[in-house]
């Protein structure tokens, strides 16, 4: 049986770990091209290539790529747009999940800093995405940011 998004080709950013990862994992195993972007360059690679390994055994037609992205960059944003368009002649999907949280702490330890930090890199990556991904040509049907 077909995957449900093979033909389909996305950019999943900050996939080396967490939710990204588990993303990335479930898109390529319903056969979709992924594009697995972070910060933390090794640990995409190391995400892509299990799960690009995992795909050609199986016949479901996904793929997975390893790439350094920032988030907040627009110029990391044509690239990986690049990077897709180069690889899979397109793209379709943007899961922009890459962030970062406060560390699990007693309530009144916390400070003001560590909501603040994470705030400001949502609004960055939510800004940096629109700026470049909405005039361009192919816009991903579907985006999460
Ligand atoms: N885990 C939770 O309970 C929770 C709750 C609410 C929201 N979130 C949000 O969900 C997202 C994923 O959470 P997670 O728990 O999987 O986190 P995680 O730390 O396991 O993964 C986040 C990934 O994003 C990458 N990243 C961070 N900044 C980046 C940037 N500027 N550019 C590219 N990559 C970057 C990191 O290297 C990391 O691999 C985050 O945005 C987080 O804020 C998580």
């Amino acid at each position: 049986m077909p995957g449900r998004l093979e033909g389909k080709v996305a950019i999943i950013t900050g996939g080396a770990s967490g939710f990204g990862a588990a993303t990335s994992k479930r898109f390529a195993q319903e056969g979709c091209k992924v594009l697995i972007c972070d910060l933390n360059e090794s640990g995409a690679q190391d995400v892509a290539s299990k799960l690009d390994a995992e795909c050609k055994k199986s016949s479901e037609g996904g793929a997975a790529r390893g790439f350094k992205m920032n988030v907040c960059e627009r110029d990391d944003w044509a690239a990986a747009v690049k990077a897709c368009v180069d690889n899979w002649g397109r793209v379709d999907v943007c899961v922009n999940n890459a962030g970062t949280s406060y560390k699990n702490k007693v309530g009144l330890e916390l400070c003001l800093l560590p909501f603040i930090i994470p705030g400001i890199l949502s609004l960055l990556r939510i800004y940096a995405y629109h700026v470049f991904m909405l005039p361009f040509e192919g816009f991903p049907l579907k985006s999460m940011t």
